[in-house]
């Protein structure tokens, strides 16, 4: 199916950048918001989204910035011109719109990118399941929840999956596209397309996993270098040394952390130890039992002496 109409469901952090970069890739794209209130949210963080475009564009084109792969392919030299115009077109153009039925009449895709909290979303789903055209593919953009657990609310399991972005989509432009028992090959293949067409390189999950592809790896690699710290067994520095050297990787997983904000790493590990299962595979092979509860101390502590990362000045490590 050839998607033109583009509506995404939730006007957060990720929400207004997926919008964003649909419309930059010229989708016609609506946000359904749920109150006037998140209006007054979303507008600024849409405005936010603007400056960063036309800021990444700026710094491509003098050479000071990463590559933003999101806005302009790789290796050839920026038409900074067509760029800037298309970020304006589609500062222009996101629609907002607080009637769901009239937000999504002639949707071709709708991105579910609310708040992960799973009663919210099956409400959300079983308002949206009548109200949807017959063409309409669905897809969620949850970080830590599976599609098999919200697919029957949906009315249309074999058009509903996964597509998972990435934060700063325009320069992190991975699209982790995931379905479930019941989705059809052709909306996966559709979703995939889709993503290519905004932009994302698209990476298939053929089988359901919590954490996709990124998170699966990058989640227990964090944790299992926090989990030899909390549990005493090393330092910060020795364990990235440990980690750079014996791999040539070029950041350890404390100057990731310091990189990614303690906040967020805190929680992330409040998050995960409710994904059922998610560590177990590593367990079972260390052969050591995490413990969370040193780890969780240990970034509350961190959190209440104000060493946030780098962002602060300190986190692991002094900058
Ligand atoms: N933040 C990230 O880095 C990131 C990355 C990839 C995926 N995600 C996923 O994207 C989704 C949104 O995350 P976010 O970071 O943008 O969150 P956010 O808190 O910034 O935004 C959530 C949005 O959902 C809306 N919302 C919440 N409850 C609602 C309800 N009951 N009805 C209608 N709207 C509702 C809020 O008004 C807000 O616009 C989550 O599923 C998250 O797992 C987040």
């Amino acid at each position: 199916m050839q998607i033109k109409k583009v509506v995404v469901a939730g006007g957060g952090v990720l929400g207004s950048q997926i919008a964003f970069q649909a419309a930059y890739c010229g989708f016609d794209v609506t946000i359904w918001l749920r109150s006037e209130g998140s209006i007054g949210r979303t507008r600024p963080k849409l405005d936010n989204v603007y400056k960063e475009y036309l800021k990444a564009v700026e710094d491509m084109a003098s050479g000071q910035g990463p590559w933003c792969r999101g806005i302009a392919d790789e290796g050839a030299p920026i038409d900074k011109a067509a760029c800037v115009a298309a970020i304006e077109k589609a500062h222009a153009s996101v629609q907002l719109e607080l009637d769901l039925q009239k937000a999504v009449a002639d949707a071709d895709i709708v991105v579910e990118s609310m708040a992960e909290n799973v009663p919210d979303k099956i409400a959300f789903y079983q308002k949206l399941a009548p109200l949807l055209p017959e063409k309409t593919i669905l897809v969620t953009n949850s970080s830590t929840l599976l599609p098999s657990t919200f697919a029957k609310y949906t009315g249309r399991p074999e058009k509903y999956l996964s597509l998972h972005f990435a934060n700063y989509i325009w320069r992190n432009n991975t699209a982790e596209v995931m379905g479930q028992p019941k989705t059809s090959q052709e909306s996966f293949a559709d979703v995939v397309r889709f993503a290519g067409e905004i932009r994302m390189v698209a990476l298939p999950v053929y089988k359901e996993k919590n954490g996709y592809l990124l998170n699966s790896m990058l989640v227990p690699f964090l944790f299992s270098g926090l989990d030899l710290y909390a549990n005493g067994v090393s330092d910060p520095e020795s364990i990235d040394k440990a980690w750079k050297l014996g791999t040539g990787a070029p950041r350890g997983p404390f100057e990731i952390f310091d990189v990614v904000g303690i906040t967020t790493a805190y929680n992330i590990a409040l998050q995960y130890q409710k994904v059922p299962g998610f560590f177990s595979p590593l367990l079972k092979k260390m052969m050591m039992p995490y413990n969370f509860k040193g780890m969780l101390a240990l970034l509350k502590k961190m959190l209440d002496e104000g060493k946030l990362g780098r962002s602060s000045g300190e986190g692991f490590y002094k900058y």
